[in-house]
């Protein structure tokens, strides 16, 4: 069984990890706004990572956007290095839970785990790499369900909103969802948006290595998933989309990924019916097919050699013709972005025989919010620790390492986000 504590044996709630990164000071941010939100209106919490100077950095900066200026005195600092085990273990040992922003994953996402399940607390990053995501539970789920300690991954943008908006419809629908399809579109406003370099190194190192995925799929030795209703067809690599009326592409993140495993836990842990899932990315008009085009193709050839991904990590901002870049978006430009996740389901009405003929029933729900990276990511973050803090008892029954929707389709984190700017709707 596992336990989380929230009384004074230990002494912080919420350490946040990679405090001083592009989007740990977001987190940071996101922490001070939400503290009265922890049990009993109370939240204790320290900001961690490898400089110290950095990290009172950023809490000098959230003291002043957020008009606290306590924030510079009361915050406690912990000093930690990725490289550095006993740093690390003292980290743990003093956090319920780890909120890890330490990136890219592959490369320093594994001691941190490692340190949260031995010495006790509960893990959770905002990680968008599907190789790191099934490793840690290859590798730690059973000790993790040992020790009592919830790791779950992937609770930013990645991949919450998807895995929370399948349950989501699954919930709404009046009878036996059986297959979903995603149509995310981005706005970025009038002000233009990019994407911080920290992401384009992970998406760099994910896919030079994405042969290893398929070997470390295979050990898991999963049989197949039980499959109900039509299978649900693959659309191209590039069509128009009558949903969002653009053109779209397969979405390339954790999405796909986090909902299956999600979808297998609730079949293995509560017999239910497995949604079939493909999601795919609004791209807009021709021009910027054609500067994907162009973009994609140097990107796969670069990322093959060393040199190329060198290449590619010191100039994101041309390899991505600016989606990417080492300065990450301005504010202002944050705060005119928004996303928009349209969700098709097809499944069979209540009284119908989801093994028998057609599905007859159709829903289409919406999962909304702000700019993804850094205002929906600390959101989903914040909320997702929240969760378990109020709301222990309806987390699974013993520690692991879990998925959102696996960790939270009892909680309110849905009624939680709602509240805090991500919307789920069915239109
Ligand atoms: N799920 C999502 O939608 C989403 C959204 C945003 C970001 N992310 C992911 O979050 C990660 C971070 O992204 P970012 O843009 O914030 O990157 P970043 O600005 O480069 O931040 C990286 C952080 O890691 C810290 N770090 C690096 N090596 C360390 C070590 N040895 N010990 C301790 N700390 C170390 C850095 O510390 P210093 O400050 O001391 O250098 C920094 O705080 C990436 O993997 C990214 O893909 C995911």
């Amino acid at each position: 069984m596992a336990n989380v504590l929230t009384s004074s044996s230990r002494p912080y709630h919420l350490v946040i990890f990679g405090a001083s990164g592009f989007t740990g000071q977001f987190v940071v941010e996101e922490v001070a706004r939400t503290a009265s939100e922890g049990p009993r209106g109370n939240l204790n919490w320290a900001v961690a990572g490898r400089s110290r100077q950095k990290l009172e950095q950023v809490l000098e900066q959230a003291a002043s956007v957020l008009g606290k200026p306590e924030l510079r005195t009361e915050v406690d600092i912990i000093v930690a290095d990725v490289e550095e085990p006993d740093s690390l273990a003292a980290m743990c040992k003093q956090a319920v839970i780890v909120l890890n922003c330490v990136g890219p994953y592959r490369f320093f996402g594994e001691p941190v785990v490692k340190a949260c399940v031995e010495n006790g607390a509960h893990h959770l990053d905002i990680s968008g790499e599907p190789q790191f995501l099934e490793g840690m539970q290859l590798n730690y789920h059973n000790l993790a369900a040992e020790k009592g300690v919830y790791i779950i991954g992937s609770c930013g943008f990645d991949s919450i909103p998807a895995d929370m908006g399948v349950l989501y419809t699954k919930e709404q629908f009046k009878g036996t969802l059986t297959a979903l399809e995603s149509f995310l579109t981005v706005d970025a406003g009038p002000d233009g948006g990019c994407i911080h370099d920290g992401t384009w190194q992970s998406a760099i190192y994910g896919f030079a290595d994405s042969q290893n995925l398929q070997s470390l799929r295979q050990r898991f030795n999963y049989k197949p998933l039980p499959s109900v209703g039509p299978k649900l067809k693959r659309r191209g690599t590039l069509f128009y989309s009558n949903e969002i009326q653009q053109y779209t592409v397969p979405f390339m993140g954790s999405d796909p990924s986090v909902v299956k495993r999600t979808q297998r836990f609730l079949v293995e842990e509560n017999q239910d019916t497995p949604v079939q899932y493909g999601a795919y990315a609004g791209i807009g008009g021709i021009g910027n097919i054609i500067k994907l085009m162009f973009a994609g193709m140097m990107f796969w050839f670069l990322v093959k050699f060393t040199f190329g991904r060198n290449l590619l990590v010191k100039h994101p901002e041309f390899f991505s013709f600016g989606l990417f870049t080492k300065a990450g978006p301005t504010r202002k430009q944050m705060e005119s972005s928004s996303f928009r996740f349209a969700f098709y389901g097809v499944g069979y009405t209540e009284g119908l025989d989801p093994t028998q003929g057609k599905p007859n029933g159709k829903i289409c729900t919406l999962v909304q919010g702000p700019e993804c990276g850094y205002v929906a990511t600390p959101i989903a973050l914040v909320q997702a620790a929240l969760t378990i803090l109020n709301e222990s008892k309806a987390l699974p029954k013993s520690g692991g390492v879990y998925t959102p929707g696996a960790a939270f389709a009892k909680t309110t984190l849905i009624k939680r986000l709602d509240k805090h700017g991500i919307q789920f709707s069915v239109i």
